[in-house]
């Protein structure tokens, strides 16, 4: 089997070597042909010292193939792409006690269960009984039968990156800090993160057991990160782990103003920007993008991928989908290379446009501003 997975990663470089090389540039295609230079394209480090955490460039985000993408395909076919995903480059698997609430997490052990030692699991943990309506609930005793909880789902004894979900402002952060550094002793856990946590409680939680990862909404329809949170995270050392990096499917082409959810298993009905009219408000975004990769062979959203891959060499996004070909798209983004002065002449046409409808209302939203 490893040698099979070698020889596919090769091939994979490779052709990701064919398709990024640009014709007149012979000699750029030359360098890019030698593997060891693409070797470390294909990973990166989140977080330093003890705290430092070799991933893949890109992770694949497990959520969707059992919560909140309106479908829920078949399991062979999640297991089978999950098993595949190692081939294709993926060794970062991210999940969380409330997809589902907890099936996400059984599907991801089940499915990386042959090869759980050679890859990353990252799971979450901050919501009463696992349920985000139910609110949150970061009580150190709660973290504890979480874990327990994810350890047994999952079929391993350790997990590699445990995040709070959300910061609990009812139960100080260095609390919850100081019983995953105890989990931590305890080699339950090897490392610990935070998701959409503001700078105080960054630097508070920080204080009692370093960071490895933050995890928040970070795409081209959602650029707060930019203001605070991503050069903290330079100040630190903590790595930056971009989700819903295409922002939920819609920078891709693939959803537009006629896209139709399912309520009972979608969050985007409810959320201002998968509105109709903000859809198309919003579609300039697309038509830069499409614009750009048209001329390089690269889909939209390979740009918006490699554009936020761009931005900082600790910046890991974790593009969810349930499709082996989209997961193929997405890996390929890992391979784009900007040339000189090509990225900040994108970024500027990027920054021109007004994104409209807010990215989370009510409890959602109120849950992201800390
Ligand atoms: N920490 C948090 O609070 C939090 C919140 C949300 C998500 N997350 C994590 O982030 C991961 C990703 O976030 P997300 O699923 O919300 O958003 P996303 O990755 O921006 O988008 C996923 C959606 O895009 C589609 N898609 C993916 N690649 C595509 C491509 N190449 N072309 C066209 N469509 C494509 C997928 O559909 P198909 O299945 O059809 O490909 C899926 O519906 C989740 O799985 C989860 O692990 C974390």
């Amino acid at each position: 089997m490893n040698n099979r997975r070698d020889f596919l990663r090769s091939s994979a470089v490779l052709g990701g070597v064919l398709l990024f090389s640009p014709a007149n540039s012979g000699a750029r295609s030359l360098e890019r042909s030698n593997l060891n230079n693409n070797e470390e394209k294909k990973t990166r480090v989140l977080g330093k010292g003890s705290q430092a955490l070799k991933v893949s460039t890109l992770g694949l985000g497990c959520m969707g193939m059992s919560y909140h993408r309106s479908f829920v395909p078949d399991k062979k076919a999640m297991i089978a792409l999950l098993r595949k995903a190692p081939d294709l480059g993926v060794t970062y698997f991210d999940t969380a006690e409330a997809y589902g609430p907890l099936i996400n997490e059984e599907l991801v052990g089940e499915a990386v269960a042959p090869f759980r030692k050679d890859i990353i699991i990252a799971t979450k943990f901050g919501f009463k009984n696992g349920k985000p309506a139910e609110g949150l609930d970061s009580r150190p005793e709660q973290i504890r039968a979480v874990v327990e909880h994810s350890l047994r789902s999952l079929k391993t004894d350790y997990i590699d990156l445990l995040y709070q979900h959300r910061v609990d402002p009812k139960i100080p952060v260095e609390d919850v800090a100081g019983t995953v550094k105890d989990l931590i002793r305890e080699g339950k856990v090897k490392h610990f993160g935070m998701s959409e946590a503001g700078v105080d409680n960054i630097r508070k939680a920080q204080a009692v057991q370093p960071l490895t990862a933050l995890q928040s909404e970070y795409s081209l329809m959602t650029r707060e990160p930019e203001k605070d949170v991503i050069k903290l995270c330079e100040e630190l050392g903590i790595g930056f782990v971009p989700y819903s990096p295409l922002s939920r499917g819609m920078i891709s082409g693939y959803l537009n103003e006629r896209s139709k959810y399912n309520p009972n298993n979608d969050n985007r009905p409810s959320l201002p920007r998968y509105h109709a009219k903000n859809v198309i408000a919003n579609w300039p975004l697309i038509d830069v993008l499409k614009e750009f990769g048209d001329q390089r062979g690269l889909t939209v959203a390979q740009v918006a991928l490699a554009w936020l891959l761009a931005q900082k060499p600790f910046i890991v996004p974790i593009p969810g989908t349930t499709k082996l070909a989209h997961l193929q798209e997405n890996m390929g983004a890992a391979g784009y290379e900007f040339a000189s002065g090509e990225l900040e002449a994108l970024t500027g046409k990027l920054d021109q446009i007004k994104i409209v409808g807010e990215r989370y209302v009510g409890q959602s939203a109120e849950q992201t501003k800390k």
